[in-house]
């Protein structure tokens, strides 16, 4: 019997020297000394021994076991440091690693041009107004005096959705909308997407922007546009800009006319900016007609007022001197990163 006590403690002694885990050591201890373990099956076996021989193998037997289990703790405090380590190596961070730049963005031109010029009319008291861009055609065309013969509503012109609805031409519908939603005085902005079935091409996309603006109130006139356009002109370009106004034809107002800035790239001697003419075509504008008025109730023996629309591209290409618009609209980083 001691024989086997001294085979037990040997096994025990010679698995825990090649255990390599917490496991491992678990596992060695349920077979030493678990219920089903070695050396509770000696321990059984000593009923059957004399009362006297089972006395001092009682004692030897409690020995070994004594020594099996402060082995077991000595290897399971190891193996939990061993295992504590492993974790720790595993997560451990350089924290010298030199940090990840986040890139940072930029505002495309578009929005530069856009915030530039809502910045100037707000300045002079004008708020901005919304609208949505799939618009229907009496917004589009009818409220604003565009009958059913005008040529912008054809087709090929524009971009239909259903038979009333579409993608809008124009920001111009949020005056008609502006003026059935608020009362005189009025002094809005609008700017905003806008569709034309136009194939692309250096000066040409199917959407573009443009800012819509409107000012109503008792007694407006042609003196009230023009200052306030001169004005946004000086701040735009520089306050040596002048501007010259071009009689033209817009159905929803009445005079109408086209507004030029002298050319801020020669100031007005010809250059490749401005085609030789020292001028350059800026927006449209005029005297909103009285039947847009009516559109939203405004009394037109009271009230009048004036509109004008221009286009962003067109601004943000002069300004910036982009010679082709396709390229506002590829997102190449090294293109629209230029524009702080
Ligand atoms: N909507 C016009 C266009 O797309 C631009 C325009 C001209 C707007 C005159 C106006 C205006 O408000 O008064 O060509």
């Amino acid at each position: 019997m001691q024989n086997q006590l001294s085979k037990i403690l040997e096994e025990a002694k010679e698995r825990l020297a090649s255990a390599v885990s917490v496991d491992d050591t678990e596992e060695i201890r349920v077979r030493m000394l678990g219920k089903k373990g070695q050396m509770t099956e000696v321990l059984r076996s000593m009923k059957d021994m004399a009362p006297e021989d089972r006395k001092t193998f009682g004692q030897e037997a409690n020995q070994v076991r004594a020594q099996i289990e402060s082995m077991l703790r000595d290897k399971m405090e190891e193996m939990r440091a061993k295992a504590q380590n492993m974790k720790f190596e595993a997560e451990r961070i350089d924290v010298t690693e030199p940090g990840r730049k986040t890139a940072l963005g930029s505002k495309h031109p578009i929005t530069i041009t856009i915030d530039e010029i809502s910045k100037i009319f707000m300045s002079m008291g004008f708020s901005i107004a919304e609208g949505p861009e799939v618009e229907t055609v009496f917004y589009n065309f009818d409220a604003l005096n565009a009958g059913p013969n005008h040529p912008a509503r054809d087709m090929t012109d524009t971009f239909y959705i259903t038979e009333d609805t579409l993608l809008r031409t124009q920001t111009s519908p949020v005056q008609a909308r502006t003026l059935e939603k608020t009362n005189p005085p009025i002094r809005v902005i609008s700017p905003g997407r806008c569709f034309r079935c136009d194939t692309p091409d250096a000066t040409h996309s199917p959407m573009f922007h443009q800012v819509e603006g409107l000012v109503v109130d008792e007694g407006i006139t042609m003196a009230d546009l023009k200052g306030v356009l001169d004005k946004f002109a000086k701040q735009m370009f520089g306050a040596d800009a002048r501007t010259k106004f071009r009689p033209h034809h817009f159905p929803f107002t009445e005079p109408s006319a086209e507004m030029d800035v002298s050319c801020f790239k020669c100031g007005g001697k010809g250059c490749k900016v401005c085609k030789g003419s020292g001028w350059i075509e800026i927006l449209g504008c005029g005297m909103v007609h009285p039947s847009v008025l009516e559109v939203g109730d405004v009394d037109t023996e009271k009230y009048t007022g004036f509109a004008f629309g221009m286009g962003v591209e067109r601004i943000a290409m002069l300004k910036y001197e982009i010679d082709d618009i396709r390229l506002l609209y590829e997102n190449d980083m090294r293109f629209i990163g230029q524009f702080k």
